[in-house]
């Protein structure tokens, strides 16, 4: 076999077989095919798509060049969600806890922020002494006592999703439906679960753009997860606005707090409860999911899920009486009003935008490398479809480096379009595809 060959075939839009990916792809892996031949193949990919056979191969032979991790020993039902990534996305931070109390468990690698968008590690690791665990063993042992089984990504995991990733990145084929399918896919099928939940982001602070393209990938991913006889379920939320009020990493833990204390933004509530919903199902204690309602209400309003946070916390090295003591969490030194120069409704919100002005003073990080401060963010005080006074406040800025806080002001103005006619409010979950 030739890999120039398989190159080939691909660009005359031909079927490769299992044999011919496993070849291609072992022999990227190993270092025998160069970084050319594989942006050809990309490029190839790109323009002509995968075939489900091609897909479900390529994502397995991803899924089998690191390691694996199994949770035969956690014993609860395990959810794995995933978001595409988002503005204000502190799902994970909610969810987790909920679904611990509801008495399964979450297995699932989270990971660092990294442009104008969060991390679910970044927000954990803002509060004092947390660490994720480092061993299989350690994060069974915190699964089985709390039901939240987190760990950081490792490089063991899907390395040839890594050098891969870095390659699409500079040859113009990330945004190829069939290599974001694989590359997702393969991480999420090298942890145990017994149902993966997907949150496809869509909008502006999105990587997906329109729903469209959303709606393609998540087939795409469920036909990967038939494929293997794995349960995906997929939702498609909105990113045309950030998710919750906060933005940052210490007032996105205690904007989770409160959504956990029954205090949360709508729109977190209406995500957060529709993918514990669909995981109830999945599960089988529910037939339909509005009837999830109920058994999430009791957990939030009984507070079991604000102490599962609290011993997750405490496991982990923090202090869970955060909880109740916000003042444990780092503080910015500074604070700065924006205020609107403009009344009307709010009709569109640059989420991107607002995301980049939270990176810049520091929330986030512009390359892999840099350092964040995780006392620093932005809190949003209005949403699509408010209205707002010409001076009334928009946003505050919590800031301890003020060299770019002017800018990060200018960004959130520019960010937030005003409109005179009345606007409807944006939905949370655009759709939901089993
Ligand atoms: N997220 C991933 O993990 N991979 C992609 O290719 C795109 C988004």
């Amino acid at each position: 076999m030739r890999v120039v060959d398989l190159i080939e075939k691909k660009r005359d839009g031909k079927e490769l077989s299992k044999e011919e990916i496993s070849f291609l792809l072992s022999e990227y892996l190993n270092g025998n095919m160069p970084d050319y031949q594989m942006s050809s193949f990309l490029m190839a990919t790109y323009f002509n798509d995968m075939t489900a056979n091609e897909l479900l191969e390529f994502t397995m032979t991803m899924k089998n060049s690191g390691d694996t991790i199994s949770f035969d020993d956690v014993r609860r039902f395990l959810v794995d969600k995933h978001s595409t990534g988002g503005v204000g996305d502190k799902v994970t931070i909610v969810l987790a806890p909920i679904l611990a109390a509801l008495g399964m468990g979450t297995t699932k690698l989270s990971g660092k922020g990294l442009g104008h968008t969060g991390g679910t590690i970044d927000k954990f690791e803002s509060i004092k002494g947390f660490s994720f665990s480092n061993t299989r063993d350690e994060l069974v042992s915190i699964a089985n006592k709390t039901g939240i089984g987190l760990m950081g990504y490792s490089d063991r995991i899907v390395p040839l999703d890594k050098k891969l990733y870095s390659l699409r990145d500079v040859t113009g084929t990330v945004p190829s439906i069939p290599l974001i399918a694989s590359s997702i896919m393969s991480k999420k099928l090298a942890i145990q679960s017994d149902v993966i939940i997907l949150d496809v982001k869509v909008g502006d602070g999105a990587f997906m753009k329109d729903k469209e393209h959303a709606k393609e990938l998540a087939e795409r991913m469920i036909e990967i997860g038939k494929g293997v006889g794995k349960k995906v379920k997929v939702v498609l939320s909105n990113m045309d606005e950030p998710l919750g009020y906060s933005i940052g990493n210490a007032n996105e833990i205690i904007e989770s707090i409160e959504m956990l204390k029954g205090k949360g933004p709508e729109d977190l509530k209406e995500v957060v409860y529709t993918i514990a919903s669909l995981a109830l199902k999945a599960k089988g204690e529910i037939e339909e999911l509005p009837d999830g309602k109920e058994k999430i209400d009791k957990v939030i309003n009984d507070r079991s899920a604000l102490q599962k946070l609290s011993e997750f916390i405490s496991e982990s090295g923090g202090d869970g009486n955060l909880i109740n003591n916000y003042n444990l969490l780092p503080q910015s030194k500074s604070v700065l009003e924006v205020f609107s120069k403009k009344e009307g409704y709010i009709s569109k919100i640059k989420t991107e935008e607002i995301g980049k002005a939270a990176m810049i003073i520091g929330a986030g990080r512009a390359t892999k490398d840099d350092i964040i401060d995780h006392a620093v963010g932005i809190k949003i005080f209005k949403k699509v479809g408010d209205k707002i006074s010409t001076g009334e406040k928009i946003a505050e800025i919590y800031y301890n480096d003020g060299k770019n806080v002017e800018t990060s002001k200018n960004m959130i103005l520019q960010a937030y379009t005003i409109k005179n006619d009345k606007v409807n409010k944006q939905k949370a979950i655009l759709e939901i595809i089993e």
